[in-house]
Protein backbone atom coordinates (compact mmCIF):
# COMPACT_ATOMS: atom_id res chain seq x y z
CA UNK A 1 0.00 0.00 0.00
CA UNK A 2 1.29 3.65 -0.72
CA UNK A 3 1.78 5.45 2.57
CA UNK A 4 2.72 9.36 2.68
CA UNK A 5 4.93 10.41 5.64
CA UNK A 6 3.85 13.83 6.12
CA UNK A 7 5.64 17.03 8.58
CA UNK A 8 8.70 15.46 8.94
CA UNK A 9 11.88 17.02 8.84
CA UNK A 10 14.09 14.91 6.52
CA UNK A 11 17.60 14.84 7.20
CA UNK A 12 20.03 13.15 4.59
CA UNK A 13 23.99 13.20 4.63
CA UNK A 14 23.69 16.83 3.37
CA UNK A 15 20.44 18.42 3.51
CA UNK A 16 17.90 19.13 6.87
CA UNK A 17 14.70 20.16 5.10
CA UNK A 18 10.60 19.96 5.62
CA UNK A 19 8.97 17.90 3.40
CA UNK A 20 6.35 14.44 2.58
CA UNK A 21 7.05 11.49 1.13
CA UNK A 22 5.03 9.64 -1.01
CA UNK A 23 6.36 5.91 -0.71
CA UNK A 24 5.27 3.06 -3.46
CA UNK A 25 5.99 0.15 -4.66
CA UNK A 26 8.60 -0.38 -1.75
CA UNK A 27 10.19 2.83 -2.62
CA UNK A 28 10.60 6.74 -2.17
CA UNK A 29 8.42 7.46 -5.18
CA UNK A 30 8.19 11.42 -4.40
CA UNK A 31 9.48 14.18 -2.22
CA UNK A 32 7.66 17.62 -2.38
CA UNK A 33 5.27 19.83 -0.04
CA UNK A 34 1.68 18.78 0.99
CA UNK A 35 1.51 15.46 -1.06
CA UNK A 36 -1.70 13.66 -1.01
CA UNK A 37 -2.78 11.02 -2.56
CA UNK A 38 -7.13 9.09 -1.82
CA UNK A 39 -4.92 5.92 -1.82
CA UNK A 40 -2.09 6.43 0.66
CA UNK A 41 -2.09 5.63 4.02
CA UNK A 42 -0.76 8.94 6.04
CA UNK A 43 1.83 8.59 8.47
CA UNK A 44 2.32 12.03 10.75
CA UNK A 45 6.05 12.06 11.84
CA UNK A 46 5.00 16.13 13.63
CA UNK A 47 8.03 17.14 15.42
CA UNK A 48 10.30 13.87 13.95
CA UNK A 49 13.44 13.80 12.05
CA UNK A 50 13.57 11.34 8.91
CA UNK A 51 16.51 9.48 8.24
CA UNK A 52 17.44 6.82 5.63
CA UNK A 53 17.78 3.87 7.79
CA UNK A 54 20.47 3.12 9.44
CA UNK A 55 23.15 0.53 7.85
CA UNK A 56 25.30 -1.62 10.39
CA UNK A 57 28.51 -2.63 8.40
CA UNK A 58 29.84 -5.03 10.90
CA UNK A 59 27.89 -7.42 12.49
CA UNK A 60 28.59 -11.14 13.63
CA UNK A 61 25.20 -12.82 14.40
CA UNK A 62 24.79 -16.88 15.03
CA UNK A 63 28.29 -17.01 14.75
CA UNK A 64 30.22 -20.11 15.79
CA UNK A 65 33.34 -18.23 18.70
CA UNK A 66 34.84 -19.50 21.35
CA UNK A 67 33.66 -22.36 21.83
CA UNK A 68 29.97 -21.20 21.47
CA UNK A 69 27.45 -19.45 19.72
CA UNK A 70 26.80 -15.95 19.10
CA UNK A 71 23.32 -15.52 21.15
CA UNK A 72 21.56 -13.16 18.77
CA UNK A 73 20.92 -14.76 16.05
CA UNK A 74 19.38 -12.74 11.96
CA UNK A 75 16.28 -13.15 13.91
CA UNK A 76 15.95 -11.90 17.32
CA UNK A 77 19.11 -9.05 16.42
CA UNK A 78 17.34 -8.12 13.01
CA UNK A 79 14.87 -6.97 15.49
CA UNK A 80 16.46 -5.14 17.69
CA UNK A 81 18.54 -3.40 14.85
CA UNK A 82 15.28 -2.44 13.50
CA UNK A 83 13.91 -1.20 16.95
CA UNK A 84 17.30 0.90 17.31
CA UNK A 85 16.82 2.44 13.47
CA UNK A 86 19.07 0.11 11.48
CA UNK A 87 17.10 -1.55 7.91
CA UNK A 88 20.29 -3.16 7.01
CA UNK A 89 22.91 -5.15 8.27
CA UNK A 90 26.03 -6.90 6.58
CA UNK A 91 27.32 -9.96 8.50
CA UNK A 92 30.60 -11.82 8.68
CA UNK A 93 30.47 -15.04 6.92
CA UNK A 94 33.30 -16.73 8.29
CA UNK A 95 35.14 -19.77 6.20
CA UNK A 96 37.21 -22.27 6.58
CA UNK A 97 40.44 -23.24 5.33
CA UNK A 98 40.88 -25.80 2.87
CA UNK A 99 36.80 -25.80 1.73
CA UNK A 100 34.97 -23.73 -0.79
CA UNK A 101 34.06 -20.39 -0.03
CA UNK A 102 30.54 -21.14 -1.37
CA UNK A 103 30.10 -23.89 1.34
CA UNK A 104 30.29 -21.26 3.99
CA UNK A 105 27.93 -18.30 2.64
CA UNK A 106 25.64 -21.02 2.26
CA UNK A 107 25.45 -21.92 5.71
CA UNK A 108 24.97 -18.28 6.12
CA UNK A 109 22.47 -18.53 3.79
CA UNK A 110 20.70 -20.85 5.13
CA UNK A 111 21.00 -19.53 8.64
CA UNK A 112 19.70 -15.72 7.74
CA UNK A 113 16.90 -16.46 4.59
CA UNK A 114 13.59 -17.19 6.61
CA UNK A 115 14.80 -15.22 9.82
CA UNK A 116 16.10 -11.80 9.04
CA UNK A 117 13.61 -8.81 9.04
CA UNK A 118 15.45 -6.53 7.15
CA UNK A 119 17.64 -6.75 4.40
CA UNK A 120 21.07 -7.88 4.80
CA UNK A 121 24.20 -9.28 3.05
CA UNK A 122 27.38 -10.75 3.50
CA UNK A 123 31.52 -10.02 3.80
CA UNK A 124 33.66 -13.07 3.19
CA UNK A 125 36.56 -14.15 5.52
CA UNK A 126 39.41 -14.66 3.74
CA UNK A 127 41.65 -17.19 5.64
CA UNK A 128 44.19 -18.06 3.05
CA UNK A 129 45.29 -17.15 -0.58
CA UNK A 130 46.43 -20.02 -2.76
CA UNK A 131 45.01 -21.09 -6.08
CA UNK A 132 41.80 -22.49 -5.02
CA UNK A 133 41.00 -19.03 -3.49
CA UNK A 134 42.00 -16.88 -6.39
CA UNK A 135 39.71 -19.50 -8.67
CA UNK A 136 36.72 -18.76 -6.37
CA UNK A 137 36.69 -15.18 -6.08
CA UNK A 138 35.42 -13.82 -8.86
CA UNK A 139 32.15 -16.04 -8.74
CA UNK A 140 31.74 -14.79 -5.48
CA UNK A 141 31.69 -10.99 -6.32
CA UNK A 142 29.66 -11.83 -9.45
CA UNK A 143 27.23 -14.58 -8.48
CA UNK A 144 27.19 -13.95 -4.88
CA UNK A 145 27.75 -9.95 -4.49
CA UNK A 146 29.84 -9.63 -1.80
CA UNK A 147 32.18 -7.40 -2.79
CA UNK A 148 34.42 -6.86 0.49
CA UNK A 149 37.06 -9.83 1.73
CA UNK A 150 37.78 -9.48 5.87
CA UNK A 151 41.28 -10.38 7.07
CA UNK A 152 42.33 -11.16 10.74
CA UNK A 153 45.84 -10.26 11.82
CA UNK A 154 44.93 -11.22 15.29
CA UNK A 155 43.07 -14.56 17.24
CA UNK A 156 46.44 -16.68 16.21
CA UNK A 157 45.30 -20.53 15.39
CA UNK A 158 41.82 -19.23 14.57
CA UNK A 159 40.66 -17.04 12.51
CA UNK A 160 44.40 -15.22 12.33
CA UNK A 161 45.64 -14.86 8.31
CA UNK A 162 49.91 -14.45 7.66
CA UNK A 163 50.73 -11.30 5.90
CA UNK A 164 51.49 -12.70 2.73
CA UNK A 165 48.06 -13.56 2.51
CA UNK A 166 46.73 -9.84 3.38
CA UNK A 167 49.04 -8.72 0.60
CA UNK A 168 47.60 -10.97 -1.81
CA UNK A 169 44.01 -10.19 -0.49
CA UNK A 170 44.85 -6.67 -1.45
CA UNK A 171 46.29 -7.05 -5.04
CA UNK A 172 43.10 -9.21 -6.19
CA UNK A 173 40.80 -6.45 -4.47
CA UNK A 174 42.29 -4.24 -6.30
CA UNK A 175 42.19 -6.40 -9.14
CA UNK A 176 38.00 -7.44 -9.00
CA UNK A 177 37.13 -4.20 -7.65
CA UNK A 178 36.57 -5.61 -3.92
CA UNK A 179 37.36 -3.67 -0.26
CA UNK A 180 39.73 -5.39 1.83
CA UNK A 181 38.59 -4.77 6.17
CA UNK A 182 40.68 -5.93 8.41
CA UNK A 183 40.82 -6.76 12.33
CA UNK A 184 44.13 -5.27 12.99
CA UNK A 185 45.74 -6.64 15.94
CA UNK A 186 49.24 -8.23 16.26
CA UNK A 187 47.86 -11.75 16.94
CA UNK A 188 51.69 -13.23 17.36
CA UNK A 189 52.30 -10.20 19.79
CA UNK A 190 48.76 -10.88 21.70
CA UNK A 191 49.96 -14.55 22.13
CA UNK A 192 52.97 -14.05 23.55
CA UNK A 193 51.61 -11.28 25.98
CA UNK A 194 49.17 -13.59 27.03
CA UNK A 195 51.56 -16.65 28.07
CA UNK A 196 52.95 -14.54 30.14
CA UNK A 197 50.05 -13.36 31.63
CA UNK A 198 48.62 -16.82 32.23
CA UNK A 199 52.18 -17.85 33.74
CA UNK A 200 52.26 -14.96 36.44
CA UNK A 201 48.47 -16.51 37.32
CA UNK A 202 47.08 -13.53 35.70
CA UNK A 203 43.40 -14.75 35.28
CA UNK A 204 40.71 -12.20 35.94
CA UNK A 205 38.78 -10.15 32.70
CA UNK A 206 40.87 -6.97 32.72
CA UNK A 207 44.37 -9.34 31.43
CA UNK A 208 42.39 -9.34 28.29
CA UNK A 209 42.96 -5.56 27.97
CA UNK A 210 46.07 -4.97 29.66
CA UNK A 211 47.42 -8.38 26.76
CA UNK A 212 46.30 -6.30 24.12
CA UNK A 213 47.86 -3.27 24.42
CA UNK A 214 46.94 -0.04 22.01
CA UNK A 215 50.27 -0.42 20.45
CA UNK A 216 49.54 -3.91 18.96
CA UNK A 217 46.60 -2.01 17.59
CA UNK A 218 48.49 0.68 16.25
CA UNK A 219 51.02 -1.25 14.96
CA UNK A 220 49.38 -3.72 13.15
CA UNK A 221 46.61 -0.67 11.49
CA UNK A 222 49.68 0.71 10.13
CA UNK A 223 51.06 -2.93 8.43
CA UNK A 224 47.66 -3.56 6.98
CA UNK A 225 48.02 0.57 5.76
CA UNK A 226 51.51 0.51 4.17
CA UNK A 227 50.43 -3.01 2.37
CA UNK A 228 47.05 -1.46 1.27
CA UNK A 229 49.36 1.54 -0.05
CA UNK A 230 52.21 -0.70 -1.97
CA UNK A 231 49.12 -2.67 -3.56
CA UNK A 232 47.81 0.45 -4.17
CA UNK A 233 44.80 -1.09 -2.91
CA UNK A 234 41.73 -0.46 -0.84
CA UNK A 235 41.15 -0.79 2.76
CA UNK A 236 38.61 -0.55 5.48
CA UNK A 237 39.53 -0.88 9.25
CA UNK A 238 36.86 -2.39 11.09
CA UNK A 239 36.62 -1.53 14.84
CA UNK A 240 38.71 1.22 15.79
CA UNK A 241 39.64 1.72 19.23
CA UNK A 242 42.50 4.15 20.30
CA UNK A 243 44.81 6.86 18.68
CA UNK A 244 47.50 4.82 17.81
CA UNK A 245 45.16 3.17 15.20
CA UNK A 246 43.51 6.40 14.01
CA UNK A 247 47.40 7.77 13.71
CA UNK A 248 48.18 5.23 11.43
CA UNK A 249 45.36 5.68 9.64
CA UNK A 250 45.58 9.56 9.35
CA UNK A 251 49.12 8.96 8.41
CA UNK A 252 47.85 7.16 5.53
CA UNK A 253 45.40 8.70 4.12
CA UNK A 254 47.63 12.07 4.16
CA UNK A 255 49.60 9.55 1.75
CA UNK A 256 47.17 9.79 -0.37
CA UNK A 257 46.57 6.00 0.36
CA UNK A 258 42.56 4.95 0.40
CA UNK A 259 42.53 3.40 3.67
CA UNK A 260 39.50 3.99 5.70
CA UNK A 261 38.18 3.36 9.24
CA UNK A 262 35.38 2.69 11.35
CA UNK A 263 34.70 3.00 15.08
CA UNK A 264 32.04 1.33 17.69
CA UNK A 265 29.95 2.92 19.65
CA UNK A 266 31.34 1.33 23.04
CA UNK A 267 34.69 2.40 22.23
CA UNK A 268 33.45 5.81 22.21
CA UNK A 269 31.24 5.92 25.38
CA UNK A 270 32.72 2.68 28.06
CA UNK A 271 36.13 2.95 28.67
CA UNK A 272 38.63 0.04 30.39
CA UNK A 273 37.94 0.24 33.64
CA UNK A 274 34.55 -1.69 32.98
CA UNK A 275 36.77 -5.03 32.79
CA UNK A 276 37.61 -4.56 36.47
CA UNK A 277 34.10 -4.79 37.60
CA UNK A 278 34.13 -7.37 40.46
CA UNK A 279 31.94 -10.93 40.79
CA UNK A 280 33.85 -11.66 37.02
CA UNK A 281 31.09 -8.51 35.66
CA UNK A 282 33.80 -7.69 34.15
CA UNK A 283 33.71 -10.44 31.60
CA UNK A 284 30.70 -8.28 29.66
CA UNK A 285 33.15 -6.29 28.26
CA UNK A 286 35.48 -8.62 26.96
CA UNK A 287 35.49 -8.06 23.14
CA UNK A 288 38.79 -7.33 20.85
CA UNK A 289 40.34 -5.12 20.24
CA UNK A 290 39.39 -4.02 24.36
CA UNK A 291 38.36 -1.18 25.69
CA UNK A 292 40.63 1.73 26.19
CA UNK A 293 41.47 4.34 28.96
CA UNK A 294 39.42 7.17 28.69
CA UNK A 295 41.69 9.58 26.82
CA UNK A 296 41.22 7.55 23.26
CA UNK A 297 37.53 7.93 23.12
CA UNK A 298 37.91 12.03 22.68
CA UNK A 299 40.66 10.54 19.76
CA UNK A 300 37.98 8.75 18.13
CA UNK A 301 35.43 11.34 18.04
CA UNK A 302 37.61 13.63 16.58
CA UNK A 303 38.24 11.27 14.13
CA UNK A 304 34.67 10.92 13.17
CA UNK A 305 34.34 14.90 12.69
CA UNK A 306 37.84 14.96 10.50
CA UNK A 307 36.96 12.01 8.68
CA UNK A 308 39.97 10.41 9.15
CA UNK A 309 37.23 7.88 10.33
CA UNK A 310 33.96 7.40 8.27
CA UNK A 311 31.65 4.96 9.92
CA UNK A 312 30.34 3.50 12.99
CA UNK A 313 29.87 0.05 13.27
CA UNK A 314 28.20 -2.41 16.31
CA UNK A 315 30.18 -5.38 15.92
CA UNK A 316 27.29 -7.18 17.13
CA UNK A 317 28.50 -10.19 18.57
CA UNK A 318 26.51 -11.10 22.08
CA UNK A 319 27.09 -13.86 24.66
CA UNK A 320 24.81 -14.06 27.76
CA UNK A 321 26.75 -13.23 31.04
CA UNK A 322 25.28 -16.71 32.58
CA UNK A 323 26.10 -19.62 30.56
CA UNK A 324 28.51 -18.09 27.89
CA UNK A 325 30.98 -15.43 29.47
CA UNK A 326 31.48 -17.51 32.28
CA UNK A 327 33.39 -20.53 30.48
CA UNK A 328 36.31 -17.80 31.06
CA UNK A 329 35.48 -17.43 34.99
CA UNK A 330 38.96 -19.48 35.68
CA UNK A 331 41.22 -17.95 32.46
CA UNK A 332 40.02 -14.59 30.61
CA UNK A 333 40.92 -16.53 27.54
CA UNK A 334 38.18 -18.39 27.35
CA UNK A 335 35.60 -15.16 27.66
CA UNK A 336 33.81 -15.59 24.25
CA UNK A 337 35.00 -12.08 22.50
CA UNK A 338 31.87 -9.75 21.93
CA UNK A 339 28.52 -8.13 23.31
CA UNK A 340 25.46 -6.79 22.10
CA UNK A 341 25.41 -3.51 20.96
CA UNK A 342 23.77 -3.58 17.33
CA UNK A 343 20.37 -1.92 18.83
CA UNK A 344 21.75 0.90 20.41
CA UNK A 345 24.26 1.81 18.00
CA UNK A 346 22.33 4.84 15.92
CA UNK A 347 20.83 5.90 19.45
CA UNK A 348 24.34 6.49 21.10
CA UNK A 349 25.86 8.19 18.00
CA UNK A 350 22.36 10.94 18.17
CA UNK A 351 22.70 11.03 21.87
CA UNK A 352 26.29 11.95 22.57
CA UNK A 353 27.32 12.62 19.14
CA UNK A 354 25.03 15.26 17.62
CA UNK A 355 22.98 16.42 21.46
CA UNK A 356 26.44 16.96 22.64
CA UNK A 357 27.65 19.09 20.06
CA UNK A 358 30.50 16.58 19.13
CA UNK A 359 29.05 15.86 15.13
CA UNK A 360 26.38 17.63 13.38
CA UNK A 361 23.10 16.30 12.21
CA UNK A 362 24.12 15.18 9.03
CA UNK A 363 27.69 14.10 9.89
CA UNK A 364 25.41 11.47 12.14
CA UNK A 365 23.47 10.31 9.21
CA UNK A 366 26.65 10.11 7.35
CA UNK A 367 28.21 7.94 9.56
CA UNK A 368 25.68 5.49 10.33
CA UNK A 369 24.08 5.20 7.21
CA UNK A 370 24.99 7.07 4.12
CA UNK A 371 28.97 6.88 4.33
CA UNK A 372 28.24 2.87 4.55
CA UNK A 373 25.83 2.46 1.84
CA UNK A 374 29.12 4.26 -0.65
CA UNK A 375 31.62 2.26 1.02
CA UNK A 376 29.99 -1.28 0.53
CA UNK A 377 28.20 -1.04 -2.46
CA UNK A 378 24.88 -0.19 -1.50
CA UNK A 379 24.38 3.74 -2.47
CA UNK A 380 21.54 5.37 -4.05
CA UNK A 381 19.38 2.60 -3.34
CA UNK A 382 20.49 2.05 0.28
CA UNK A 383 21.64 5.28 2.67
CA UNK A 384 19.85 8.33 1.41
CA UNK A 385 16.64 9.44 1.04
CA UNK A 386 15.86 10.38 -2.41
CA UNK A 387 13.38 9.51 -5.29
CA UNK A 388 13.96 5.88 -6.53
CA UNK A 389 15.81 5.02 -3.28
CA UNK A 390 14.62 1.90 -1.23
CA UNK A 391 12.10 3.62 1.61
CA UNK A 392 14.23 2.53 4.49
CA UNK A 393 12.88 5.18 6.50
CA UNK A 394 13.67 6.04 10.53
CA UNK A 395 10.92 8.24 12.26
CA UNK A 396 12.94 9.49 14.96
CA UNK A 397 12.15 11.41 18.28
CA UNK A 398 15.24 13.21 19.04
CA UNK A 399 13.66 14.65 22.51
CA UNK A 400 12.19 11.44 24.33
CA UNK A 401 14.58 11.06 27.27
CA UNK A 402 15.33 7.44 28.09
CA UNK A 403 18.01 4.90 29.99
CA UNK A 404 19.14 1.98 28.22
CA UNK A 405 18.51 -1.01 30.06
CA UNK A 406 18.22 -5.01 29.70
CA UNK A 407 14.60 -4.64 30.72
CA UNK A 408 13.54 -2.60 27.25
CA UNK A 409 16.25 -4.10 24.84
CA UNK A 410 14.99 -6.79 22.59
CA UNK A 411 18.71 -8.38 21.82
CA UNK A 412 18.66 -11.58 23.34
CA UNK A 413 21.78 -11.43 25.52
CA UNK A 414 20.63 -11.51 29.15
CA UNK A 415 22.89 -7.66 29.64
CA UNK A 416 23.56 -4.57 28.23
CA UNK A 417 27.01 -3.32 28.50
CA UNK A 418 25.29 0.45 28.53
CA UNK A 419 22.73 -0.55 31.62
CA UNK A 420 21.86 2.80 32.67
CA UNK A 421 23.23 5.12 30.21
CA UNK A 422 20.81 8.04 29.70
CA UNK A 423 20.26 9.15 26.08
CA UNK A 424 18.42 11.68 24.01
CA UNK A 425 16.23 10.32 21.39
CA UNK A 426 14.77 7.08 19.64
CA UNK A 427 13.10 5.33 16.59
CA UNK A 428 9.35 6.07 17.27
CA UNK A 429 8.64 4.29 13.55
CA UNK A 430 10.88 2.29 11.03
CA UNK A 431 9.81 1.45 7.62
CA UNK A 432 12.23 -1.28 5.30
CA UNK A 433 11.04 -1.03 1.51
CA UNK A 434 8.12 0.56 2.30
CA UNK A 435 6.76 -1.82 5.07
CA UNK A 436 6.74 -0.53 8.68
CA UNK A 437 9.04 -3.00 10.44
CA UNK A 438 8.57 -0.83 13.47
CA UNK A 439 5.34 0.95 14.50
CA UNK A 440 5.12 3.58 17.24
CA UNK A 441 7.53 1.43 18.63
CA UNK A 442 6.53 -2.07 18.80
CA UNK A 443 7.90 -4.94 15.92
CA UNK A 444 5.32 -5.50 13.45
CA UNK A 445 7.59 -6.86 10.96
CA UNK A 446 7.85 -10.26 9.42
CA UNK A 447 10.16 -12.95 9.90
CA UNK A 448 12.14 -13.89 6.39
CA UNK A 449 10.84 -10.37 4.94
CA UNK A 450 14.43 -9.38 4.92
CA UNK A 451 16.51 -9.44 1.52
CA UNK A 452 19.58 -10.99 0.79
CA UNK A 453 21.22 -8.06 -1.27
CA UNK A 454 24.18 -8.50 -3.70
CA UNK A 455 26.47 -5.72 -4.11
CA UNK A 456 28.11 -3.24 -6.34
CA UNK A 457 31.79 -3.41 -6.76
CA UNK A 458 33.66 -1.57 -4.86
CA UNK A 459 33.04 2.22 -5.85
CA UNK A 460 30.70 1.33 -7.79
CA UNK A 461 26.98 2.67 -7.44
CA UNK A 462 24.09 0.17 -7.11
CA UNK A 463 22.73 0.81 -10.97
CA UNK A 464 20.23 -1.55 -11.74
CA UNK A 465 18.41 -1.61 -8.43
CA UNK A 466 16.30 -4.92 -9.60
CA UNK A 467 19.58 -7.10 -9.98
CA UNK A 468 20.32 -6.60 -6.46
CA UNK A 469 17.31 -8.17 -4.68
CA UNK A 470 17.87 -12.04 -4.86
CA UNK A 471 15.79 -14.30 -2.05
O1 LIG B 1 35.29 -9.28 20.31
C1 LIG B 1 34.82 -9.19 19.19
N1 LIG B 1 35.01 -8.09 18.49
N2 LIG B 1 34.10 -10.22 18.69
C2 LIG B 1 33.66 -10.35 17.36
C3 LIG B 1 34.73 -10.79 16.43
C4 LIG B 1 35.59 -9.65 15.98
O2 LIG B 1 36.78 -9.66 16.19
O3 LIG B 1 35.08 -8.70 15.40
ZN1 LIG C 1 37.31 -8.13 14.93
ZN1 LIG D 1 46.93 5.42 26.83
ZN1 LIG E 1 33.58 -8.06 14.57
Amino acid sequence: MKKIIKNGTIVTAADTYKADILIENEKIALIGQDLTDPAAEVVDAEGNYIFPGGIDPHTHLEMPFGGTVSKDDFETGTIAAAHGGTTTVIDFCLTDKGKLLQNSIDQWHAKSKDKSVIDYSFHLMIGEMNDSVLEQLPSVIEDEGITSFKVFMAYKNVFQADDGTLFRTLEQAKKLGALVMVHAENGDVIEHLVNKALEAGQTDPIYHALTRPPEVEGEATGRAAELTGLADSQLYVVHVTCEEAVEAIAKARKKGYNVTGETCPQYLVLDQSYLEKPDFEGAKYVWSPPLREKHHQEVLWKALKTGDLQTLGSDQCSFDFKGQKDLGKEDFTKIPNGGPIIEDRVSILFSEGVKKGRISLNEFVDITSTKIAKTFGLFPQKGTISVGADADIVIFDPSVERTISVETSHMAADYNPFEGMKVTGQPVSVLSRGDFVIKNKEFVGKLGKGNYLKRSRYGELTSSKEELYQK
